[in-house]
């Protein structure tokens, strides 16, 4: 963690509502609050909403919460120290990264692997442009790449000598064994001495939606094994979350509200130079469900283009299913004459790509046209084992409309009887191991509302934890309410004026039921130390009863002590006049 004062002088000169303008202009006051559009996710109503009161953020459709340092974290894709020195600068405040006294060791390394990528992507941009680079530049042009797309992608050359990328970063005063961890060299297992991971491939930096280098992606540029190399798996890369050109694509994205996936690098870069600016693609690897989810987050139409090959055509089904899995609806777009998109756009050119995404086919469409794509007659047994194959599909729906307007166009496509597809369909679902995934998530045990009241009611008014004095956690019925009350209750005093952010830290895991409580208006007439009086006399009898009823059960078993609780809690039943 950062020296507390550094942090605490940020928080105060900076207003989370200026911050949050910043990235969302269209921030309006609405009462006490300020809500618009979220920009974690794509919406036309606005539930993102930031209260100036508790200096935090919270969006009601997404569940992203927090304050000024997490919300400029998730917008921009950084760590915890690089939000601090951005937020620093912003406030007018000298920041050196010694302000981190204490940063753990995990977090220093991050940054130092992000500087050297960036170095190393820096060193690979100079060298295509360098009289070495003459190859790599040539086989650019061949491929219509130009000069303005290849700077906006940051595109590189990586030289085939040894090390010389290596010798250029340990001249930087990186440390091998830290170049190695970035995945930018390896080491020789005889000597431990480093070489360049990548060399003779043209290089295209990976980064996050922010357009922070974390990888690379390097194509061969003469002959060789892999044609395509990523970097390994670091500190900072993870293929199954990353998306190729999200940094490109992502202001399209949201301004369209669509996304086009992909499948390679060359395919992206080309669909941006020709103007199709929200298309991204996945690593070389399956769409991941941790793809799928934040691609719903930012996209209602999503088209999925892979190569017109039996590959692609696989690849575009089980990705039409993740993304069914995530909740979201996906069609399939299709390219004739065996061309990959890049080819594509670069011999039909931009009017006829953007048919071919108009075209594109709902996902089971998809699968039954290729089905009686070249195929005269049809028999009975082929008719089965199809609609057997297709049930697949369908069991992934989720949505229950769609399922069911699925069966009936099976259906009428194959001209059997609906009863028949649904009783297929049945006998699949009750398939042992075909439970869907989202159905494991348990629904929490819903909480008294009167306690989740009285939380609100703490959370937006910390001085009042004095009203409640005599209230024990004993007294709260359900085991979330009784944590946050014991945290609100232990709150050092600094911390009470930012109740909710501190209690985030805590518990992070009922992060979005507390900012939810902060930000959500309380429905009351009452001021708020009259109602949290009244509550927690409430809260107490109910409580008593509880107990009473609970030892009233166990009447024959009650110890001397027990007994003389009852009859007190008894006495104080009557005396409240119920
Ligand atoms: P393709 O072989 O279809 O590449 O692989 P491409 O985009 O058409 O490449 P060009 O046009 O020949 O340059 C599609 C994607 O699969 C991954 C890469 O992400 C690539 O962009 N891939 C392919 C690998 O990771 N390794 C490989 O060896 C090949
Ligand atoms: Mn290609």
């Amino acid at each position: 963690m950062a020296s507390n004062s550094a942090i605490e002088s940020i928080r105060e000169k900076l207003d989370i509502v200026d911050v949050v303008k910043d990235y969302v202009p269209a921030l309006r006051r609405a009462g006490r609050n300020y809500k618009a559009p979220c920009p974690f996710h794509n919406e036309k109503t606005p539930s993102f909403t930031v209260s100036p009161d508790k200096q935090i953020f919270y969006c009601f459709g997404c569940n992203e919460g927090g304050d000024v340092f997490t919300f400029v974290m998730k917008i921009e894709g950084l760590t915890f120290p690089e939000a601090a020195r951005k937020l620093a600068q912003k406030a007018g405040l000298a920041w050196e990264d010694r302000h981190f006294t204490g940063l753990s060791a995990a977090d220093r390394e991050i940054l130092e692997i992000k500087k050297a990528l960036a170095a190393a992507c820096e060193f690979y941009k100079k060298f295509l442009f360098s009289s070495g680079g003459e190859k790599a530049r040539l086989y650019l042009g061949a491929r219509k790449i130009n000069k303005a797309t290849v700077e906006a992608f940051g595109l590189g050359y990586a030289p085939a000598n040894d090390n010389a990328m290596t010798q250029e970063l340990l001249g930087k005063g990186f440390s091998k064994d830290l170049l190695a961890r970035a995945g930018l060299s390896g080491l020789r297992d005889s000597d431990g001495s480093p070489y360049d991971y990548f060399r003779g491939r043209i290089m295209f930096p990976i980064r996050t939606q922010t357009g922070a280098v974390t990888a690379f992606g390097g194509r061969i540029l003469d002959s060789g094994e892999p044609k395509y190399l990523n970097s390994p798996e670091t500190p900072v890369f993870s293929k199954r979350k990353t998306l190729y050109g999200l940094d490109r694509a992502l202001a399209g994205i949201r301004k369209s509200g669509r996304l086009l996936l992909l499948e390679g690098y060359m395919d992206v870069i080309s669909a941006h130079q020709h103007g199709v600016d929200f298309a991204v693609a996945p690593l070389g690897t399956a769409l991941t469900l941790e793809h799928a989810s934040f691609i719903k987050r930012h996209a209602k139409d999503t088209i999925i283009m892979f190569d017109p090959d039996a590959a692609g055509i696989k690849a575009s089904v089980r990705a039409a299913e993740i993304f069914m899995e995530a909740g979201l609806y996906s069609r399939i777009a299709e390219l004739d004459k065996g061309l990959d998109p890049d080819e594509y756009l670069n011999e039909n050119g931009p009017e006829a790509f953007a048919q071919k995404i108009a075209d594109a086919a709902d996902p089971l469409d998809f699968r039954m046209n290729l089905f009686f794509k070249n195929r005269a007659a049809v028999s009975s047994q082929d008719k089965a084992r199809a609609i057997d194959a297709l049930l697949e599909t369908v069991s992934k729906q989720g949505d229950e409309i769609l399922k069911s307007e699925w069966v009936k166009n099976i259906a009428a496509r194959f001209e059997v009887s609906e009863v028949s597809v649904l009783q297929q369909l049945k006998k699949k679902s009750g398939e042992p191991g075909k439970e869907r995934k989202s159905e494991e998530a348990s629904v929490p045990l819903s909480m008294p509302a009167l306690e989740l009241g009285f939380i609100q009611l703490l959370l937006k008014n910390t001085e009042l934890t004095v009203c409640a004095e005599g209230l024990e956690e004993s007294d709260l019925s359900h085991p979330l309410t009784r944590r946050i009350f014991s945290e609100i209750k232990n709150l050092e005093p600094l911390n009470r004026a930012r109740a909710a952010a501190a209690l985030i830290e805590k518990l992070p895991e009922e992060a979005a039921l507390i900012m939810k409580l902060s930000v959500a208006d309380i429905a009351s007439d009452l001021d708020p130390a009259q109602n949290a009086a009244k509550t927690v006399k409430m809260l107490k009898k109910i409580s008593h009863e509880r107990r009473r009823k609970e030892l009233n059960k166990n009447y024959s078993t009650l110890t001397p002590s027990q007994l003389e609780e009852l009859k007190q809690l008894t006495e104080l039943r009557g005396k409240t006049g119920e």
